[in-house]
Order: C-alpha cells, then structure tokens, then sequence
C-alpha cells in the first residue's frame, strides 16, 4: 500500500546545472519508455527541480518529440525566481510552475512519468523514501518515477528507476550509466549514487578498502584520449588507499552468493528479491550494492590483468562476470544502451551500512 506522505520540508538548494547534463540519460530513458508514454499522452512529463536554468527540461521536451512522444512537459522547481527566469523557455506543450513534492496541486495533472535529477543530493538520506512516495502519488497506474545524481557533464550518474503499481510504488532498479570520458572503475559511481545510497554505502566488516579495485580498474584505456592519467583519478580522494590490487577471482566474498529472482515486465529480474548470503549460511534481504561494487572492482582487475586495457571492453567483460555471479546485474547494452548496468531490484530505502 502507497502510505500517507510523510511532510518533507522542501531544501534550499543551489540550481547549478548544465546544458546537456541531463542528455545522456535521456539517451538511455527515453527510448526505453516512448511507446509506453505515447499510448499515454494526456498525463504529464514532470521535471522536479531542473534548477537554475530550464534548460534540462527544454532539452527534455525535444527529446520526447523526437521519440514521438506528446505529453505535455512540465518543468517544476521550489524557488519563484527560477520559475519565473524559464519562462522564456515555455512554449506549447512545456511550461514552468512553482512547486516541490506535492505534484499533482502545482501542475493540476496526473503525470506518466517523473524525473528528479539533482534534486536529493542536499537531502537526509532519511528523507529519499518520503520524496519518492510523495512525487509517486501523481503518477498513473504504470507511470514511473527516475531519480537520481550525475555528474556536472552527465558523463557519470545512477537513477533509481520505479514505477506505480497499484498503491504500491515499487522499485524495478538501478541504472548506473558511464559514457566511459573519465576513465572506468566500478567504484567511480560511488560519488554519483542516488543520495540515500551514496551515503549509506559503506564496508560490511571488510577491513579492506573498496578503493583499490577501482583505481587500479580504471588506470590505461589505451584508446581513450583522456589517457592513464585521469582514468587514474577516477574515484575520489577516499579512494587513494589502494589495497584491492590482490583481489583475485577466487575471492571470499565471491561464495557468498548473491542472488535474485523474478523477471519484470523489463525483461530482467526484479521484484526487489536481493538475497545476499551471509557468512555462515544466513540470509540477509535487502542491500548488497556494497559487495556488488566491491566484487565487479575485482574482476575489473583481473580483466586488466589479463590484458584488456580499453575502459568499454574491461566494463562489459567484467560485467559479463559478475552477472554470471548475480543474476540482478545485467549488461545494459541491450536494455539501455552502451555503457549501462541495471542492477535489479530494490537497492536503498533501508539499505545501512
Ligand atoms: C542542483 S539543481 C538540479 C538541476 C537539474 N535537474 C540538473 O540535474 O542539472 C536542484 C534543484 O532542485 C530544486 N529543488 C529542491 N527540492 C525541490 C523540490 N522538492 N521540488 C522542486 N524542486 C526542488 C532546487 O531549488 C534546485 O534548483
């Protein structure tokens, strides 16, 4: 059951944005759900906090016309100033409006789909569940909500990816996407997780650090103009104390098992069944995105090792790995497009580190 709205007080929040941040992930977005959203033109496309500029959610509005889709665009932002600065962008079918999580009062529509991009990152982690659940309730049945964080260029970030089921908003999974301009390293999505996942992502009772395994995975893309020097520096500062280096595929953690089951409509499992073994044979639900990091660093590693250098090919091989291992991590390619994984299931609203 979709439960009452927790009251969230809305956050001031520098607007930074930048045009085209948000295209990649259209890119991926759109031409997964345009048939969906075209049988469906009466209800909204709904761009929570497309901040400073509306430029995101111009960008937004061309994307779907092009896909074929003729929602009408709404473009949402909590400060009055930022909605009035948009205006000039509106046109028939986009407009701008005040507003912050209760949806349906600001635009005075259902919509079909949601996108908040940016918007959580100045938010308790607390506070994600309550965000999604208040935005969710203006979805239609089917329609779905994307949230999550990239980086300033796009070039890097994760959504959660849910959808309105009934009264229940369900969590189908979530998309990391990289276009492979900064180097690859699994752990470099660590800083663009959604905000309840960034910060609740911490070891298990590993003394080792996650941080090797994604900086010696990202070093010597061969091909990439960036070169080995910043692949080198993908990662963040807490990545500078290496140690994975010896990780090996014959790896502790590796029989622990991680496990999914169910198949979504999206043609991959799901249904929020992670079951991730705990030493000693116990169950745990929930959670894992910790150890799927740490595990996919490792086998970056050993494809390096085995003398794959080019960032696309070490990511696709060592995720071909690690779904054979756990079956919620599929190889996006053919879902969404070059450079993504979905991870299926429910990841955060509970996940602690
Ligand atoms: C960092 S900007 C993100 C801009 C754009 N979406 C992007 O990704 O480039 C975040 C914006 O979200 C707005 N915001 C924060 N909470 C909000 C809420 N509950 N509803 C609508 N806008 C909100 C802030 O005012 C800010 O302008």
């Amino acid at each position: 059951m979709m439960r009452k709205v927790e009251t969230i007080g809305v956050r001031e929040i520098r607007g930074r944005t930048t045009r085209g941040r948000l295209a990649p992930l259209d890119a991926l977005m759109i031409p997964q759900l345009a048939s969906w959203l075209q049988e469906r033109p009466q209800a909204a496309v709904i761009d929570v906090g497309y901040g400073e500029h509306g430029w995101t959610t111009l960008e937004f509005f061309e994307a779907l016309r092009e896909a074929g889709v003729m929602s009408p665009v709404v473009g949402l932002e909590v400060e009055a100033h930022r909605v009035e600065g948009a205006q000039t962008l509106a046109r028939p079918g986009l407009r701008f409006v005040q507003g912050g999580f209760e949806l349906e009062e600001a635009t005075g529509q259902q919509a079909s789909l949601v996108r908040a991009m940016n918007v959580l990152r100045q938010y308790a982690p607390q506070e994600v569940e309550g965000a999604h659940r208040a935005w969710g309730r203006a979805l239609i049945e089917g329609g779905y909500l994307i949230e999550g964080t990239c980086d300033g260029t796009g070039a890097l970030g994760s959504v959660h990816v849910l959808q309105r089921r009934g009264e229940a908003l369900e969590k189908l999974g979530l998309l990391l996407w990289t276009d492979f301009s900064k180097g690859f390293g699994p752990w470099m999505f660590r800083d663009w997780l959604p905000a309840d996942l960034r910060r609740s992502l911490k070891p298990r009772g590993d003394s080792r650090s996650p941080s090797g395994g994604a900086q010696s995975a990202s070093v010597g893309d061969s091909r990439s103009s960036s070169g080995g020097a910043q692949s080198a520096s993908v990662g963040d500062s807490r990545s500078s104390s290496g140690g994975a280096q010896s990780a090996s595929v014959g790896d502790s953690r590796s029989s622990e098992g991680v496990d999914c089951k169910g198949e979504s409509e999206w043609g991959v499992p799901g249904e929020a069944h992670w079951l991730l073994g705990a030493p000693g044979g116990a169950s745990r639900r929930g959670g894992g995105l910790y150890e799927v990091l740490a595990r996919w660093a490792e086998l970056a590693v050993v494809v390096r090792a085995e003398g794959i250098c080019e960032n696309a090919r070490v990511f696709e091989e060592s995720l071909a790995r690690l779904s054979r291992e756990c079956a919620a991590v599929v190889l996006a390619r053919d879902l969404w497009g070059q450079g993504g994984v979905w991870l299926a299931g429910g990841f955060g609203w509970g996940e602690t580190g």
